[in-house]
């Protein structure tokens, strides 16, 4: 075979198989096979000056067609296959505009908070202030002044979580009762939100950290009848205007009269079931009129002023209010929990 029926054969295989790569990794590899520096072209180049001087002319000019042709095919080969790949990936990445957006994650507010602001929101359209008090409370506030001294039989009501002997988790939200009544002359109208501890054993209905909102009314003339009116329009604001309230003789060693408030059960309607312990009746709060010692105590005149104080648990009523029956919900976290409200 002579020198250009070489590079002319040369030509024809590399042709066949830069147009059957398949895709454009094979035809990269195929140009160095057959173009590249140490290709097969190259290879045949590089026997050209031993040719004789006659044929050496011709025999270039055809190894430069050779090569020029297939140059020029791989290019349009490499096009061709870029294009194919840009199609392929507009195609995969093409963004539908019409599909709906997704929704980002919404956080919320938890029940409890909810419903604590719900309770203040109906004070504080009743001129009522917010106040609040800190966690970790001295015995003081939180039982002496409140006419609850050590060996007072009232304090087996409330398991305490002592950090010392003088310093405590306050057990309820009263001691700051105290501290405000220390701190402002009369009037004083305040409600008071905030997390109480108490060493109660866990069940459906007990948490050892609960919420609680007190509330403060004093001045002069206020009278049972001032509470009773407040606590009605509060049950009737949140548990419904149909709801049955009632107040009903209790103790608490800080007021006299004291009152346990409860509301028509709101699964039965009073019929009797077994959340109401068929009484017909659901407790949501403790309550009465600021006992006399208490005001000395901050040094207030009980000739001078009365007033009305109420407690109660926000679980207890987020959970008559949604017909929740564990508290422990509150406390897990679990979001599809959570999500309800
Ligand atoms: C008190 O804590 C009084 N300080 C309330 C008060 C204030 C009375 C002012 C008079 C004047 P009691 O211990 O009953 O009272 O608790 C009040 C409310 O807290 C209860 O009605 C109940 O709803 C809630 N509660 C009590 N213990 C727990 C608990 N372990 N887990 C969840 N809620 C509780």
């Amino acid at each position: 075979m002579s020198f250009q029926d070489e590079i002319a054969a040369l030509g024809r295989e590399a042709e066949a198989a830069l147009r059957g790569a398949g895709s454009l990794a094979e035809l990269l590899a195929l140009k160095a096979r057959f173009l590249g520096r140490k290709g097969g072209l190259a290879g045949l180049l590089k026997q050209l000056p031993t040719l004789p001087p006659p044929e050496r002319g011709p025999a270039g000019r055809l190894a430069n067609e050779v090569k020029e042709r297939l140059e020029r095919l791989a290019a349009e080969q490499e096009t061709a296959f870029q294009g194919a790949e840009r199609a392929d990936r507009l195609l995969r990445e093409r963004t539908d505009v019409t599909l709906p957006g997704r929704r980002p994650p919404l956080g919320r507010l938890h029940p409890v908070t909810q419903v604590a602001r719900e309770i203040q929101g109906v004070f504080l359209r009743l001129g009522f202030d917010v106040v609040e008090g800190p966690d970790v409370e001295l015995d003081a506030y939180n039982f002496e002044a409140l006419n609850i001294p050590r060996d007072h039989p009232a304090r087996d009501m409330q398991d305490t979580l002592y950090v010392t002997d003088e310093v405590l988790l306050r057990t309820h939200t009263s001691p700051v009762q105290i501290r405000t009544m220390e701190k402002h002359p009369p009037p004083v109208k305040i409600i008071c939100p905030g997390r109480v501890y108490r060493a109660d054993a866990v069940d459906p209905t007990h948490s050892p950290m609960f919420h609680q909102i007190e509330g403060l009314m004093v001045d002069r003339g206020v009278t049972m009848a001032h509470l009773k009116g407040v606590l009605t329009l509060f049950a009737h604001e949140v548990f419904g205007l149909e709801t049955g309230v009632r107040f009903k003789p209790s103790f608490f060693p800080f007021v006299e009269p004291g009152a346990e408030v409860g509301i028509r059960c709101v699964i039965c309607g009073g019929q009797g079931c077994r959340v109401c312990k068929q009484t017909g009746w659901l407790e949501v709060l403790g309550a009465g009129m600021v006992h006399p010692q208490v005001f000395r105590n901050v040094g207030y005149d009980p000739e001078e002023v009365t007033g009305f104080a109420f407690g109660m648990g926000v679980e207890r009523i987020a959970m008559l209010k949604y017909g929740i029956d564990d508290i422990r919900l509150f406390f897990e976290n679990d979001v599809r929990f959570l999500e309800q409200f």
